[in-house]
């Protein structure tokens, strides 16, 4: 491990807000000095999104500190100071108080290893328990040890992890798949991403375990092709695994032979869903077909097939090498582990954050991220994205479980959580949702293609105060409709934020409709103007001026 060292943020999000010019204005400033300059280090994501370009120093014998919103000066000055002579600018936080009430599971490597560099990957344990899973372990062990973790799929719908393994081993077949689902197209989440970013190599090494433990020679990486920089990572991990033999033929002298690719998607949100994402890598169009068969039974090309979460194998690395009872004792009993949420909207530190399961959501608002980022109050928070719904501030201190969520009529989702406030208005957030989920819609089955739709033209009227009463009923007839008709989990959630909102803020809904107002003043067309003319005294212009 290098004693020293100065690392940049360069995931997607470090990288827009100007790091490549804090790296040159860092190496430059090592090269004038006859510094070290293999000690600067590419960083993934440490979620600290708001914060970019962040930059972590450690000079010999000191702590690790992190530095927020670096300018390429102030790297030069970091160089100097601290790098050189070992003093923290005032500016400095100490990286290990950086994390306050987070558990860092799936993203324990993010911001730690160089996403590019499968030899600092080993050099933090990586593919460290391979050997021994694949040869004395079997697919036995492995598949009981995510049992006892009690892991459930990231993706959104929470399904155990261990027992769709299980579904896949049993089922006799000669081919069987492995996919990774790394498409994430919900609004305001970038956990995914992320991940594949700063820590490619913890997805393959989960990817290579899953696949042993369901039988799968071959696997394959679903990522969108608006994510060129995760692309990139994960096919040079894939590379560099299969240069040191842990993809390939004979995986580590084992009779295990299995392989990785990419497979880009386009960006549609439905290919997410995993009947689509499958005809989707079939070539064909990316749509959904009824279920079941589960792709676990017949998935790609009719084989079984698992799919899971980009989050869901992070975590499989981890579990398979501290044990499944270790990460079963984290959490609640039936929601157990760490969930990673995108924490964003009207919030002070809005990034990536990783808690247990349980947490509160007053410590992930208040605590983790600052409390709200105006002086306008708190007042909901939006969860699962468009197939949501809002938890409003009297249950911030709700657990937050898989359990909990759905009885306050909202999910878990992926992961996105948006942070409202006063200033905010239900109406227009329903509105922006149904919106998504309409234009998303591949249109295959009427009720999403049809009912997405109306129930965005009626939200429309609702803003622009052309809408009756009784269109709240038409809303809520719609929304059942396509809740019990739709063919996938797109129609079938998209309604989700529009009940959720009539729900627990009808006296808003009122107010649009029969008062014609919008109490944030978010719906342009409800929002009155008043000229006040107020008489002016004849000002005593002096002679001959101008009028
Ligand atoms: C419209 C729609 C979009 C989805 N998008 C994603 C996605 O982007 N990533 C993902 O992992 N799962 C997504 N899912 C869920 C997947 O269909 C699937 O349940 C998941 O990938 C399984 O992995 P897990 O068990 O590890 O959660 C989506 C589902 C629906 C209905």
């Amino acid at each position: 491990m290098q004693e020293e060292w100065i690392k940049v943020c360069m995931s997607s999000g470090g990288v827009a807000a100007g790091s490549e010019d804090v790296m040159a204005a860092v190496e430059d400033e090592l090269a004038q000095r006859s510094l070290a300059v293999k000690a600067l280090r590419k960083m993934g994501c440490i979620g600290c999104c708001h914060a970019d370009p962040v930059v972590e120093v450690k000079p010999k014998g000191g702590k690790p500190t992190i530095y927020e919103r670096v300018t390429p000066e102030q790297a030069r000055e970091i160089v100097a100071q601290h790098f050189q002579g070992g003093q923290a600018l005032e500016s400095s936080t100490p990286t290990d108080e950086m994390f306050p009430h987070q558990v860092r599971i799936a993203l324990r490597n993010c911001g730690i290893v160089d996403p590019e560099c499968i030899d600092d990957y080993i050099a933090h344990d990586g593919y460290s328990g391979l050997r021994h899973l694949l040869a004395d372990a079997g697919p036995a062990g492995v598949i009981e040890e995510m049992r006892l973790s009690g892991l459930r799929g990231r993706g959104g719908a929470g399904f155990p992890t261990w027992v769709k393994w299980n579904f896949a081993n049993k089922k006799q077949a000669d081919v069987k798949y492995m996919i990774c689902n790394g498409d994430e197209g919900d609004p305001g989440a970038y956990m995914d991403r992320s991940i594949m970013e700063s820590d490619p190599h913890g997805v393959v090494e989960g990817m290579i375990l899953a696949g042993f433990a369901v039988g799968a020679r071959q696997g394959y990486f679903y990522i969108r092709a608006e994510y060129p920089l995760a692309i990139e990572r994960v096919q040079k991990a894939i590379d560099a695994a299969r240069s040191y033999g842990f993809l390939g033929e004979r995986i580590l002298g084992t009779e295990f032979s299995y392989d990785l690719e990419i497979r880009l998607g386009a960006g549609a949100f439905v290919c997410g869903e995993e009947t689509a994402l499958i005809a989707s890598i079939e070539g064909k169009r990316g749509t959904p077909r009824p279920r079941p068969p589960y792709p676990t039974d017949c998935g790609l090309w009719g084989h079984p097939t698992v799919i899971n979460n980009v989050e869901t194998l992070s975590n499989v690395t981890a579990i398979l090498q501290r044990g499944g009872a270790w990460y079963g004792s984290i959490g609640t009993p039936e929601s157990t582990g760490t969930k990673v949420f995108a924490l964003t909207g009207k919030v002070k530190n809005s990034g990536l954050i990783e808690i247990p399961m349980g947490t509160t959501l007053r410590e992930i608002v208040f605590d983790i991220g600052g409390g709200p980022i105006s002086a306008k109050p708190f007042m909901a928070v939006q969860t699962g994205g468009p197939s949501g719904g809002l938890i409003t501030k009297e249950h911030l201190d709700t657990p937050l479980t898989y359990e909990n969520l759905q009885k306050l009529g909202s999910i878990m989702g992926s992961g996105g959580m948006i942070v409202i406030d006063e200033g905010d208005c239900v109406v227009d957030l329903a509105k922006f949702y149904i919106g998504f989920c309409a234009e998303e819609s591949c249109g295959k089955c009427a009720p999403c293609r049809v009912g997405g739709k109306r129930m965005q033209e009626i939200l429309e009227a609702i803003s622009e105060g052309r809408a009756q009463m009784s269109d709240l009923d038409k809303l809520k007839k719609l929304a059942h409709a396509m809740q019990k008709a739709s063919l996938c989990g797109l129609g079938q959630t998209a309604p989700n934020p529009v009940l959720s909102t009539i729900r627990q803020y009808a006296e808003e809904y009122r107010q649009h409709i029969e008062d014609r107002t919008c109490r944030a003043r978010r719906c342009v067309a409800l929002v009155k103007y008043q000229m006040e003319l107020k008489k002016q005294k004849a000002a005593a212009a002096p002679a001959g001026a101008a009028s």
